[in-house]
């Protein structure tokens, strides 16, 4: 992992769950974290647990706002990113007669439309540096779907198609662009689920247990690193050995 060191990364999402883990071991391994969120008292807080990271706030829903957000944390990054994680994301389920249009389109606009434009923006300086890794977080639901989460199936299995496409667009110029699709996770998103609902899923995941964030950013690490220069259009499940269908 030596190649991670003082690598410029942009980690969206990096006070949830999933965020926090992988910004965590991106610091472990000595790499120029600039961590995003929405919330200053999280923000905060990540930036007192990890003093060696620059933080920002920003909205990634503000979709006219994304090339001039790259454009500052590149300069804070002094030219990166040479990494970007797409984690950040939401869910606003629904059985899907009853789902709103705004229920819809919130969802895709955050999950997909916001992955489409950071990436956008983040590879036109990979391309001038030469060098990209960009890891885009999916989820099992984007291979199996879920009842009630018709809207966040649809912004997940699009992740997976728009990751493929931008892969074969930008292998030759050095920049691999990866997914990784975690299971069931034990943090907010999943505190959510009823317990009895729990219940049903862990008796489905062969390992016999939700995963922890840690699981998910250990993947997430490898594919970042040179360890993974040949890998590029793929998606690594980390989900306990569910059955995918
Ligand atoms: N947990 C699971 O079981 C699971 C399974 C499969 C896939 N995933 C995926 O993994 C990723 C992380 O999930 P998690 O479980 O860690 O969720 P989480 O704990 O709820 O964290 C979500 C993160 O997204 C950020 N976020 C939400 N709305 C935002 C916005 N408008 N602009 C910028 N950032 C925003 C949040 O920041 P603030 O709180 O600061 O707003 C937070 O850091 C998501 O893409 C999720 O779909 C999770």
């Amino acid at each position: 992992m030596d190649s991670l060191k003082d690598k410029k990364v942009i980690i969206t999402g990096s006070t949830g769950g999933i965020g926090s883990a992988i910004t965590e071991i991106f610091v472990k391994y000595g790499a120029n974290v600039l961590a995003t969120g929405t919330n200053d008292e999280k923000l905060n807080n990540l930036k007192k647990k990890f003093q060696n990271i620059n933080t920002r706030k920003f909205d990634i829903s503000c979709h006219k706002e994304i090339e001039k957000f790259v454009e500052d944390c590149s300069k804070t990054l002094d030219g990166g990113p040479d990494i970007l994680i797409n984690n950040a994301g939401i869910t606003r389920d629904n059985i899907s007669l009853r789902m709103s249009h705004d229920e819809w389109k919130d969802v895709l606009d955050l999950n997909l439309t916001s992955t489409f434009l950071l990436c956008k923006y983040s590879i036109k300086r990979m391309i001038k540096n030469k060098y990209g890794k960009i890891i885009n977080i999916t989820s099992v639901v984007g291979h199996t779907g879920n009842i009630g989460q018709s809207n966040y199936a649809a912004s997940k299995s699009g992740i997976i198609g728009f990751t493929k496409s931008l892969a074969i667009e930008y292998a030759k110029k050095n920049i691999n662009i990866n997914c990784v699709s975690p299971g069931f996770i034990q943090t907010n998103m999943t505190d959510k689920i009823d317990p009895k609902f729990k219940e049903i899923i862990v008796s489905k995941i062969p390992s016999n247990r939700l995963g922890n964030p840690s699981d998910v950013a250990n993947v997430v690490i490898f594919l970042s690193s040179d360890l993974a220069d040949y890998i590029t259009g793929e998606t690594v499940h980390v989900n306990g050995g569910m059955y995918l269908g």
